[in-house]
């Protein structure tokens, strides 16, 4: 494993500034209104609803993303023998959260939660508070070097063995100008081989097209990227079969249906060789 590069000197170590927002629609509340959550206020409900007038299956696919965490997670932990789990952007808690699913397996799996949101914070604090392999930090995925450098992730996860980064439904809210590219390789240099990156990330499609406009004034705007740029996020990693497909098609445990042709979504795992 390469040392982790140092940190900036600004930033959060484990926890956030100022004040929860409620006037701001939150993308992470926006998502728990979309899969059916109570964490979400007016706010974020009426901003949900215009981007369901203008693109009506996202909600559908919030879901098939939530379902493709819970197979890669059970993928990692129960056949590839992952028990490091960094899950950046992780989201309010819902059904099936990530340690859930990691311990059912084996309850020693390590899990870190890292999203920049005050609100999913709180709750995961609250989720985790008697769960001694799990710990959640406020950190934005545009300082990776202060995620891999924070005394509670390297108190729960030992970078010279393999771990999971988990980086779903994340990256496309991540700006050009903030360079999601060289976020994901500073991840996968700290990470030592056998390690994995795991990926999401909303297609640039016509049928997604008319609703990113609905993110602007939220606290992160929406950019939808192509095939190709998705599966750019896994160069250099060699990419576990299926490779980078719609949501649904990533190793499914049952049959696919029409429906599931409309999830403009694509995902992924690549491991470190
Ligand atoms: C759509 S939710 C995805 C939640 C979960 N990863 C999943 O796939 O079900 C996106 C999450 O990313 C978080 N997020 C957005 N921008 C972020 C950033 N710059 N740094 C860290 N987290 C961010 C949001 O707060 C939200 O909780």
């Amino acid at each position: 494993m390469e040392a982790p590069e140092r940190a900036p000197s600004t930033g959060a170590q484990g926890d956030l500034p100022g004040r929860l927002d409620l006037s701001t629609p939150s993308v992470a509340r926006m998502y728990d209104y979309f899969l059916g959550g109570k964490d979400n206020f007016p706010v974020d409900r009426e901003r949900a609803e215009q981007v369901i007038r203008r693109a009506p299956h996202v909600p559908f696919m919030a879901h098939a993303n939530r379902d493709f965490l819970v197979r890669v997670v059970r993928y990692l932990v129960g056949e590839c023998g992952i028990r490091q789990i960094v899950d950046i952007g992780s989201g309010l808690p819902t059904q099936d959260n990530v340690h859930q699913v990691a311990q059912r397996i084996d309850p020693r799996t390590r899990v870190v939660y890292v999203d920049n949101d005050r609100h999913v914070l709180v709750h995961a604090r609250a989720l985790l508070a008697a769960n001694p392999n799990t710990h959640a930090i406020g950190c934005d995925v545009r300082e990776p070097l202060t995620i891999l450098s924070d005394p509670h992730v390297r108190g729960v996860i030992d970078f010279s063995r393999p771990v999971a980064v988990l980086l779903c439904a994340v990256l496309h809210f991540i700006a050009d100008a903030d360079d999601p590219y060289g976020i994901v390789a500073t991840l996968v240099r700290a990470i030592t081989p056998g390690s994995y990156v795991v990926v999401s990330h909303a297609e640039r499609h016509r049928d997604l097209m008319p609703a990113t406009s609905a993110y602007n004034g939220a606290n992160a705007s929406a950019v939808l990227r192509s095939a190709p740029e998705i599966r750019a996020f896994f160069d250099g990693l060699e990419l576990v079969t299926p490779g980078v497909v719609p949501l649904p098609r990533w190793r499914p445990e049952g049959p696919l249906f029409l429906a599931d042709d409309r999830v403009r979504a694509l995902g992924g795992a690549g491991c470190k060789p």
